[in-house]
């Protein structure tokens, strides 16, 4: 059988691909139109090969989602492809629309015209999961209880606003047509791969060549971190033993403001790569500046992710200072990759964003 990857060119659905493939002989193809942050560099062995096929395309494209259906006999389809980034969200949403609405409705609608013509067993055991975001459920006070999955949802950015509707249609395609679906609403990620636009990676990025450290406001918003690969881990135990129509929260206990997020990055460098004697600074921390704060910044995410413990017995494996030591190992040694990834777009971007 096989697996059908959307967006997994991208930060988390690469490093899904690699683990996938390092632990399981199953066939993934990876439908993936290559945005900006899509990357072929990604994966430890190329794609094409007889565990990993990538065909490029658009979620929203009904023809090539029904030829991939033709060709392979999918038991599973897992929707990472999204527009993933706030900031870009705020400058122009239509894209999220696009690919995050309109996208997840066409590939719903067509795994729903071939799921409701396979047998009885096939039918029962097809799981499409959708991975989603803790942003959905808005901010929280800090006094106020973690999300668990009864939270209200209240989006307040574009993007949020965007993987919320995707996040009903999925529900909805359960309810009204029974398709067996799973919404995974997952923390802020971090770890090998992600693009440099998030805060993590951009600040590691921003200190080795000396740039300032953007922090946005007073830099006392609050984020519960998870390392990419224990994400990957919980999306995998979601596939195989999660109830169809069930929703499960996935989070770090790791909640963070931005500013201790960034002294800690700068205290990590200061001790790996030292700056040189000849640099007008002695440490990294004197690169962090205040910015214009984001319009509509979600003040605190906090996951409670009770019931994906108990149900499913998924803990995370990394504290947040194993996982940032790794992540920070992981920059160091793969600066040819940030290199690349830091082309005409990215620079275009930025230029956009920081004037
Ligand atoms: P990413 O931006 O790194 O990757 C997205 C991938 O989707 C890219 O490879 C891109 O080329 C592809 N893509 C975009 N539009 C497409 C389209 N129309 N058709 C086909 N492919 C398309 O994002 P990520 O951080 O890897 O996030 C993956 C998923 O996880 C997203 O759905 C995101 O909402 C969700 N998520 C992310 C985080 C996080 O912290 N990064 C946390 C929780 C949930
Ligand atoms: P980000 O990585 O964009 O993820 P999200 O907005 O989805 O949580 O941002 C994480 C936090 O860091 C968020 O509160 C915004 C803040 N931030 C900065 O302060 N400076 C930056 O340069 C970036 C990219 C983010």
């Amino acid at each position: 059988m096989t697996i059908l990857v959307t967006g997994g060119a991208g930060f988390i659905g690469s490093n899904f691909i690699n683990k996938w493939n390092n632990s399981c002989e199953e066939l993934i193809i990876n439908l993936d139109n290559l945005t900006y942050s899509g990357n072929l560099n990604n994966f430890y062995n190329k794609p094409d090969n007889e565990k990993h096929v990538f065909a490029k395309g658009d979620i929203n494209d009904k023809k090539l989602i029904y030829n991939l259906f033709d060709e392979y006999n999918f038991r599973a389809v897992i929707n990472f492809a999204a527009e993933s980034h706030v900031d870009k969200s705020i400058h122009g949403p239509e894209a999220f629309i696009k690919t995050n609405i309109l996208g997840t409705f066409n590939l719903l609608e067509c795994t729903r015209d071939i799921w409701r013509n396979l047998n009885a067993n096939r039918k029962r055991e097809f799981r499409f999961l959708h991975v989603s975001t803790d942003e959905v459920y808005g901010s929280l006070k800090a006094s106020e209880k973690k999300f668990t999955e009864q939270n209200r949802y209240k989006p307040n950015s574009p993007y949020s606003a965007s993987k919320a509707s995707s996040d009903h249609l999925v529900r909805a395609y359960n309810k009204t047509y029974g398709l067996p679906t799973l919404i995974t609403n997952c923390s802020n990620n971090y770890g090998p791969y992600q693009f440099p636009e998030k805060l993590i990676p951009l600040i590691i990025h921003n200190a080795l060549k000396k740039k300032s450290l953007p922090i946005y406001g007073d830099g006392k918003q609050i984020r519960d971190w998870l390392y990419v690969e224990d994400h990957c881990n919980a999306i995998c135990k979601v596939l195989d033993e999660g109830d169809p129509g069930e929703v499960y929260n996935i989070g770090g206990n790791n909640e963070k403001t931005n500013l201790e997020i960034v002294n800690y990055i700068c205290e990590i460098l200061d001790k790996l790569k030292p700056v040189e004697n000849s640099s007008d600074i002695k440490s990294y921390k004197e690169l962090i500046s205040f910015v214009k704060d984001r319009p509509g910044h979600d003040r605190r995410y906090a996951i409670d992710s009770t019931k994906i413990y108990k149900t499913l017995k998924w803990k995370p494996t990394e504290t947040f200072e194993t996982g940032i030591l790794k992540s920070i190992q992981w920059y160091l040694n793969n600066q040819e990759w940030v290199e690349k990834v830091v082309d005409g777009s990215y620079q275009d971007w930025i230029k956009k964003q920081y004037k």
